[in-house]
């Protein structure tokens, strides 16, 4: 167990912004966790992170941060067809998916190189090139901030696009330990995505490890690597439109892509919008807008989460005058009452 006071969160957000935590609580293990919480030292302001890949810091943080350091990936049913993993929440996401590439275990490849760790993903519900973690969770362990644990369903865990249960604010009180994923032995592939077949034409024959291998190639064209420059993957949510107002959008401009959901609905890339805003590769001060995908704002040196804060809203009033459609972040903003 860990416990800081006065503690940088510089390496706990991949936006990179230098701010502080007043407290900060790392643990180890379940056990850990619940002594902790039942030692009554939890404060009443508290934020749970994972790799903070997903999250802006507007300044420093005045309650108390908890960070999972829970590992592992054990084996707790394996059938002919299929595996049952649990996996710490603490573990890196795209450490879990290379060990399943190893072991042959299906259904998480397409999901290669996200940043993040396991507990974080599945409150977020992950997705890339067609496929969602919540596809692959079979049920989600918790405990709360009374110390008691619960495992819930998958059905249970309320899945949709970018959203769960758990991320719902009056459920900040549970904090994901372990998540149970249900991965296939049977061979097989989610190749819808057209730059996925695209890079796969480059290898002479389909396996796990050449299409986790294509998708980091199409990532990292496309998108920054935190390591080397701050960002939070894509900012906004790609905006879910009715049917009236996408023709509307399709009669003024016909070349705009979307895809088609059930319901008469449909999904707009939000980079397009952007990009037809005129934003990509924009910067002001340090706040910038990625130069090969617009979704993703980037932090070329010392901007603050304020700054950040700034270009995101003038590129959501652009969209809104230019297109009539409000952009929602994906990413969390942490630490302000105003906003
Ligand atoms: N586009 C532009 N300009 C750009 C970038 C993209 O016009 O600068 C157009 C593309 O031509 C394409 C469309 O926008 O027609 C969609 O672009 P892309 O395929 O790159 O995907 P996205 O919708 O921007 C989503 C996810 C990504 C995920 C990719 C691939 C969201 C908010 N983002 O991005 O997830 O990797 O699809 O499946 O749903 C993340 O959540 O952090 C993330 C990176």
């Amino acid at each position: 167990m860990i416990e800081k006071k006065d503690y940088s969160l510089l390496e706990h957000n991949t936006f990179k912004i230098d701010v502080c935590a007043k407290h900060f609580v790392e643990y180890n293990s379940e056990d850990e966790l619940i002594d902790f919480l039942q030692s009554g030292k939890l404060k009443k302001t508290f934020l749970h992170i994972g790799e903070g890949s997903n999250l802006l810091f507007l300044n420093d943080y005045q309650g108390m941060v908890l960070h999972s350091a829970i590992q592992g990936v054990e084996v707790i049913s394996e059938l002919d067809d299929y595996v049952l993993v649990r996996v710490g929440a603490g573990m890196s996401w795209d450490d879990f998916v290379a060990h399943c590439v190893e072991k042959l275990w299906y259904g998480a490849e397409n999901l290669s190189l996200i940043p993040g760790e396991v507990g974080a993903a599945a409150v977020q519900n992950i997705g890339a090139y067609g496929v969602e973690i919540k596809d692959l969770i079979y049920a989600v362990e918790t405990v709360d901030i009374m110390g008691q644990r619960k495992t819930y369903s998958v059905a249970d865990c309320e899945y949709a696009y970018r959203y769960s249960r758990f991320k719902k604010v009056e459920n900040k009180h549970i904090f994901i330990t372990r998540v149970i994923l249900k991965l296939s032995k049977i061979e097989q592939y989610h190749l819808d995505y057209g730059s996925v077949r695209k890079e796969l034409l480059k290898h002479t024959e389909v396996d796990l490890s050449t299409v986790r291998n294509a998708i980091i190639a199409i990532r990292e064209e496309k998108l920054p690597n935190p390591c080397h420059i701050g960002n939070g993957g894509s900012f906004f949510m790609n905006p879910i439109v009715s049917k009236l107002k996408f023709e509307e959008l399709k009669s003024l401009y016909p070349e705009i892509p979307y895809y088609e959901l059930s319901q008469a609905k449909y999904k707009i890339p939000a980079a397009w919008m952007i990009d037809q805003c005129g934003w990509k590769g924009k910067r002001i001060g340090d706040a910038g807008v990625y130069s090969k995908q617009a979704l993703v704002l980037v932090n070329h040196g010392k901007a603050t989460g304020k700054d950040i804060y700034e270009l995101a809203e003038a590129i959501r009033s652009s969209v809104k005058n230019k297109f009539g459609v409000i952009l929602k972040p994906e990413v969390n903003y942490i630490g302000s009452d105003s906003i």
